[in-house]
């Protein structure tokens, strides 16, 4: 079969090659999740992009792509797939405890017993995040490039200049907009990653503040501007992983945006950004950009896949048959949730003095204090309030970064078979919906239900 690119044409349809394979997608391409990175492949192979996007390797999506297979490539017209494990030769050792949803991209969470042991997550128990492979950064030759759009103006800066910059620390929780998606799964399937309550993460960030590397550059702020992130990971087309944030946040002096190099005391490691991130507090992690390598200020927003089809939540009615990705805005500040970390779900425990133990997170986005987390064991008839293990102070009001970590006892008889509840209310007054029934969404993201664990008192 000669140059399949041709036939890419609206009128003949979306054709595609895998192996040896031709394949007509058209009828496929709107329902998948990524169409507008389906696109790209269009003409061509597949197989380097499933390189990176290794979820597609698996016998259902194997056998789904036959439906569509139209015919057989000349054996001199198949690419060679010998090379296509190079992006992932220098992915950097991890630490064993955290259990991998994927490994190509590298994604994975620590147990959630593990978070409630320290107010700062330590820096190897760290979830993990990845779209794609983790690039290699010669530091003598990094550069960040700054775009300001708004006033033409442009700048370079090397890592030594960088750190030349007045250092701020700020410390701050992160966390992914998926976490917590393997509990919305229970109601209805998601495609995406099956997270723990683990996706989460506390730490101390120090780095330079965006606002007066911005103000440096004659940047002011607007109500209607965006700060783009570009990451120096990159697609098979080499599009960068990208995503922003809006100008206002990033030039409030109180919204304490850093470009950070330091995490815990420590230089980046790479699998959390080495030598630079953003650290936008408050708002959902996939804006946190790693392996920062432009900013660009500009009138609109960014048009990354990240930013347009993805990381936005839809009525529990919305399927990939109706969903429409410009009619949702793109997630900033993340909504207020808690999660119980120990017992587990399934435990059995011995009852000390009558009672038993239970520790979790609670977390609001947008600077909102933590100001209480209930807990039911009746199926919310009766509720006990936990002890928050230390009162945030953050960095003003509205400045709450970071999570609050809280210790309830529960009085229970041997035998006793229950249902643990926790529900977190900030200082809006906002608490966690009751069902992730209700609050069920096509991507999984934003999940802030009750966190619930059965558990069996020996
Ligand atoms: N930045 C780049 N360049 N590439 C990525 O894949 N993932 C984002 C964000 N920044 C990502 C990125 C997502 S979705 C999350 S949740 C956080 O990084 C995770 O940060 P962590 O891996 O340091 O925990």
């Amino acid at each position: 079969m000669d140059d399949v690119t041709k036939h890419n044409s609206p009128q003949t349809g979306i054709w595609i090659t895998y192996g040896i394979g031709v394949y007509d997608i058209t009828s496929f391409v709107p329902k998948h999740p990524g169409s507008d990175k389906v696109m790209l492949a269009a003409g061509s192979a597949i197989d380097p992009f499933w390189h990176i996007y290794q979820q597609h390797n698996t016998k259902e999506v194997l056998k789904l792509l036959e439906t569509f297979r139209i015919g057989n490539l000349k054996e001199d017209d198949v690419i060679g797939t010998k090379d296509l494990d190079n992006p992932w030769a220098t992915e950097p050792k991890r630490h064993p405890i955290l259990k991998a949803a994927t490994q190509r991209p590298f994604n994975a969470e620590p147990p959630a017993s593990v978070l409630v042991d320290s107010f700062l997550t330590p820096n190897e128990f760290f979830y993990v995040r990845n779209h794609l492979p983790v690039p290699e950064v010669n530091i003598e030759e990094y550069e960040l490039e700054i775009d300001v759009e708004l006033n033409d103006k442009s700048k370079r800066l090397s890592f030594e200049e960088l750190k030349k910059l007045p250092k701020h620390t700020v410390t701050a929780t992160i966390m992914c907009g998926g976490n917590r998606r393997g509990e919305m799964m229970e109601i209805k399937p998601i495609k995406g990653l099956p997270w723990g309550p683990s996706a989460v993460g506390n730490a101390e960030w120090s780095g330079v503040r965006l606002v007066d590397l911005l103000k440096e550059m004659g940047v002011e702020s607007d109500e209607t501007s965006h700060v783009h992130f570009e990451g120096l990971d990159t697609d098979p087309t080499h599009t960068p992983y990208a995503a922003s944030i809006p100008l206002s946040k990033a030039m409030d002096p109180r919204g304490d945006v850093i470009l950070a190099y330091e995490m815990n005391g420590q230089p980046l490691n790479r699998d959390h950004g080495y030598p630079l991130r953003a650290i936008v507090p408050g708002v959902v992690g996939s804006r946190n950009v790693k392996w920062l390598g432009r900013i660009v200020v500009s009138k609109d927003e960014s048009d990354s896949h990240w930013q347009q089809n993805d990381y936005k939540s839809f009525s529990p009615s919305t399927d990939w048959d109706t969903v429409d990705f410009k009619r949702a805005p793109a997630i900033q500040n993340m909504p207020i949730t808690s999660a119980i970390c120990t017992p587990a779900n399934g435990d059995r425990l011995e009852a000390k003095d009558g009672y038993i133990t239970v520790k979790g997170y609670a977390w609001s986005g947008g600077g909102q204090a933590i100001i209480r987390v209930d807990l039911s064991v009746d199926g919310g008839n009766s509720w006990i309030v936990a002890d928050l293990d230390q009162v945030e102070q953050g960095t003003g009001r509205g400045r709450h970064w970071s999570w609050s970590l809280w210790t309830a006892k529960i009085p229970v008889k041997r035998g006793q078979k229950i249902e643990i509840w926790s529900k977190a209310v900030d200082d809006n007054y906002n608490a966690q919906p009751e069902t992730f029934k209700n609050i069920w969404n096509l991507r999984g993201v934003v999940g802030n239900a009750y966190s619930r664990v059965k558990v069996e008192v020996k």
